[in-house]
């Protein structure tokens, strides 16, 4: 296990198998045109494979497959089959907006995936299209439908945005539950990239659990040790959700995370500007110890708490959209949130 300089140790990978996505949600891609990786910089399944072996040795036992959206890669359950198997591995999971998942599920199920999670700020067609600029509502409640019996405990994601959807909480919530579904409200997080996200667009989750409390009366929190973002809440009649307060109550401290964007940078924080090739050297022929060296010594110097700092630089400069132009890995879709 490797471990960097606030003792964070390497256990998570965040895999992202294209920067391509069939949404074009505000808070993400709120462009209409993008630059997109080159087909060839783009890594085959026998090169992720490879760099996965490599972090799994390494300590990592967690990967979630990201895009973009995952499921426009071809043959992606291809990918999942041959990471399942590895008896290293603990947990493999998927993030998906849902547009694809209706006709993949079973096939993904099939193909050994463990967990996923959907994407679902709003249950209202006309919101979904302002949100995302697709009428694609329908498919993705049916994507919902067809993975929640083959997927127990799956998912859903909701970033709640002021004056957006901040009242579908109880909706969303009463929606999870007809599902078997454990729904996660997620703050605004500014990203960078070029999103419009501004701080009175957060609903922080102190508002949130007032909503929640107020429909349902008293909430308990559900104890729990563990590394991941979202912290779980019971409602009186045992409905489990949570609550991801990445924006206000940043988790830095007991980040794990890493990110591999689907051309072979290995990004470390969400909030990273630049990543360490792992492509170039890969395609070099470089030993495994060789690129375990490279990894071993960039997690080991990791120094940084980008949520954190960005908590406390309300005023930070933004990227300008030119740079982002120029370097399509600045923004979250390719790099993988
Ligand atoms: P589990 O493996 O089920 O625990 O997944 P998770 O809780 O890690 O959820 P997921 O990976 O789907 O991430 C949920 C959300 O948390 C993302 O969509 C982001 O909004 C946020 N998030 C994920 N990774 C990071 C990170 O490294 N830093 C910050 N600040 N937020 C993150
Ligand atoms: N704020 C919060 N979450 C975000 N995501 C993407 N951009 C943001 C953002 N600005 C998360 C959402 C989405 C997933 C793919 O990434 O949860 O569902
Ligand atoms: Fe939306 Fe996810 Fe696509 Fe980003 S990658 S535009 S969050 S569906």
């Amino acid at each position: 296990m490797v471990y960097d300089t606030f003792a964070r140790p390497l256990r998570n990978v965040r895999l992202s198998v294209t920067d391509r996505c069939n949404l074009r949600c505000s808070y993400c891609m709120p462009e209409q045109e993008y630059v997109w990786l080159p087909r060839e910089d783009i890594l085959q399944f026998e090169e992720i494979d490879r760099l996965v072996d490599l972090f799994l040795g390494m300590g990592v036992d967690k990967v979630r497959i990201t895009g973009g959206e995952p499921l426009l890669r071809r043959s992606l359950p291809d990918l999942v089959r041959r990471l399942a198997v590895k008896p290293r591995l603990r947990d493999l999971a998927m993030t998906t907006n849902g547009v694809l998942l209706a006709p993949a599920a079973a096939d993904l199920r099939e193909a050994g995936l463990h967990r996923l999670t959907v994407s679902l700020d709003t249950l209202q067609r006309d919101r979904f299209m302002a949100l995302t600029r697709s009428d694609e509502i329908e498919r993705v409640l049916d994507g919902v439908a067809a993975a929640a019996p083959l997927f127990p405990g799956l998912k859903l994601d909701t970033v709640v945005m002021r004056g957006v959807n901040d009242d579908e909480i109880v909706p969303l919530v009463e929606y999870a539950r007809t599902h078997g579904a454990e729904i996660r409200f997620i703050e605004y997080m500014d990203v960078g990239g070029a999103t419009r996200w501004s701080a009175d667009r957060v609903v922080p989750r102190t508002e949130m659990l007032d909503a929640l409390t107020r429909h349902y009366g008293p909430i308990d929190p559900v104890p729990e040790d563990s590394s991941a973002p979202a912290d779980r809440f019971r409602l009186p009649d045992g409905t489990v959700f949570g609550i991801i307060s990445s924006t206000t109550q940043p988790f830095c401290a007991q980040c794990d995370r890493s990110r591999l964007t689907a051309d072979g940078l290995w990004y470390l924080c969400l909030y990273a500007t630049d990543g360490l090739d792992l492509r170039g050297p890969l395609r070099a022929g470089a030993s495994a110890d060789a690129l375990e060296a490279l990894v071993a010594e960039r997690w080991s110097s990791r120094a940084d708490r980008g949520a954190e700092v960005r908590l406390a630089d309300q005023d930070r400069a933004l990227i300008p959209l030119s740079s982002l132009r120029q370097d399509p890995h600045l923004e979250m879709h390719t790099r993988g949130g």
